[in-house]
């Protein structure tokens, strides 16, 4: 296994929606692209997801599988360090999505916000199905079955990652006892050898005790550091750190995205069910021209009208894209109406078209030989696969359904 810092582990996905626009480039990939140089990163098309809402009409996932893939390079994300994977191509996130469901109760389910949101938003769909209700439990499967420690995500998933951590606790709580699991877990402890034996119960204390937070994160990097103990002492450890169980499926944590909001052409957020978005790979010519019609602050009509930066999605465009002295010199001329609007928006045209035309750069090889991309998910989801094994085997036996 690739020896990430502190071994933490990181999992996102994205459903495939066709090609990727500025918004989520800079909302989500700019992040990943980051975040796979610090930890061990599998980042995966969810493609069973996109059918939850897009079960009518199925002919386009492999279009959009591969589009979204071809941006995802095109973003920086490097398979030689980051694994990347489809959904559909590892059936193990479907059987721990079964085994999960056993024990989910249906208001868990009920009472996730999207739930209820997405229902009348989509209300041309009928959306009262079993794969819906089960959307954000697929997801903690997705999750778990890596034992990820964190969930790049916005704002709209942090549901899903809570709901996901209550499964993961109550999974524990029910497959993870064991008769004598103190002494077992007393015996672990001694396993950890020299100084870090009094350093893990001097921290379980200070966490048990006193409520500490930083304590339990500091014991975990202990026992997630240490190559020496079996894997069910391992287990044991991080169980005994909060509670009286076995800790076969790991807690995550949300890694929110600080990331801009980026304002689509009209000023709403950047949105493809807008219809105002740029594409990640749109041709140059064509993002000139639609950031030269960008909507500005409404109230300048005239060219000897002053604006306010603040209210112009083109000036938090500028604020994405431009370095300090740009943006002084937007905003003042701006408020004096010293500068047009179109003179303004010059400097940030030529930096999103050399961005653009750096990532078309990148995604031409993966577009003229699409075999490229097919072969190195194959081998992501051969890596995606073994990772998945490994903890599917740990709850099969936890739950008894391992013969021998
Ligand atoms: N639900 C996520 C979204 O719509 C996509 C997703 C599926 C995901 N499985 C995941 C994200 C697991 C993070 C982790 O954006
Ligand atoms: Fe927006 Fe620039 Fe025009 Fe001001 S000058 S309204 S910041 S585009």
């Amino acid at each position: 296994m690739s020896a990430a810092p502190l071994g933490k582990r990181v999992l996102s996905g994205m459903r495939p929606t066709g090609q990727l626009h500025l918004g989520n480039y800079h909302g989500a990939l700019r992040n990943w692209v980051e975040l796979q140089y610090q930890y061990e990163c599998f980042f995966f098309v969810a493609d069973w997801h996109a059918l939850t809402t897009g079960y009518d009409d199925t002919s386009q996932l492999p279009h959009h599988t591969l589009e979204m893939l071809i941006d995802w390079l095109a973003a920086g994300l490097n398979p030689g360090v980051a694994t990347l994977f489809v959904q559909s191509a590892v059936p193990e996130h479907a059987e721990l999505h079964l085994l999960l469901s056993m024990i989910t109760p249906l208001g868990w389910l009920e009472r996730v916000p999207s739930y209820k949101d997405q229902q009348e938003q989509l209300k041309d769909k009928d959306l009262a199905t079993y794969g819906f209700l089960g959307y954000p439990l697929l997801q903690s499967a997705d999750i778990l079955l890596y034992r990820a420690a964190f969930v790049p995500v916005g704002e709209d998933q942090v549901a899903h990652v809570e709901i996901t951590r209550e499964i993961a606790r109550r999974f524990n709580h029910l497959y993870g006892q064991e008769p004598d699991f103190e002494l077992k877990a007393e015996a672990a402890i001694k396993q950890l050898g020299g100084r870090n034996i009094t350093l893990y119960r001097q921290l379980r204390k200070q966490f048990q005790e006193a409520g500490d937070a930083s304590a339990l994160e500091r014991a975990r990097t202990l026992v997630e550091g240490n190559t020496r103990i079996t894997v069910a002492d391992h287990d044991r450890l991080l169980g005994y750190l909060e509670g009286t169980s076995v800790s076969i499926l790991a807690e995550p944590q949300v890694l929110l995205t600080a990331t801009p909001k980026v304002p689509g052409l009209d000023g709403r957020k950047m949105s493809k069910s807008y219809g105002n978005t740029i594409g990640m790979r749109e041709d140059p010519d064509s993002v000139a021209r639609k950031l030269k019609t960008m909507q500005t602050d409404p109230a300048r009509v005239r060219r000897t009208d002053p604006g306010d930066p603040e209210k112009c999605p083109v000036f938090a465009l500028h604020r994405i894209y431009s370095d300090q002295a740009t943006q002084e010199w937007a905003a003042a001329g701006c408020r004096s109406a010293g500068i047009g609007c179109l003179q303004c928006k010059e400097p940030l045209i030529e930096k999103v078209v050399t961005e653009i035309t750096a990532m078309r750069e990148r995604a031409r090889e993966f577009y003229e030989n699409p075999e490229l991309v097919t072969n190195l998910v194959a081998e992501g989801c051969q890596k995606a696969r073994e990772a998945a094994r490994e903890t599917l085997g740990e709850v099969r036996r936890a739950m008894h359904l391992q013969v021998g």
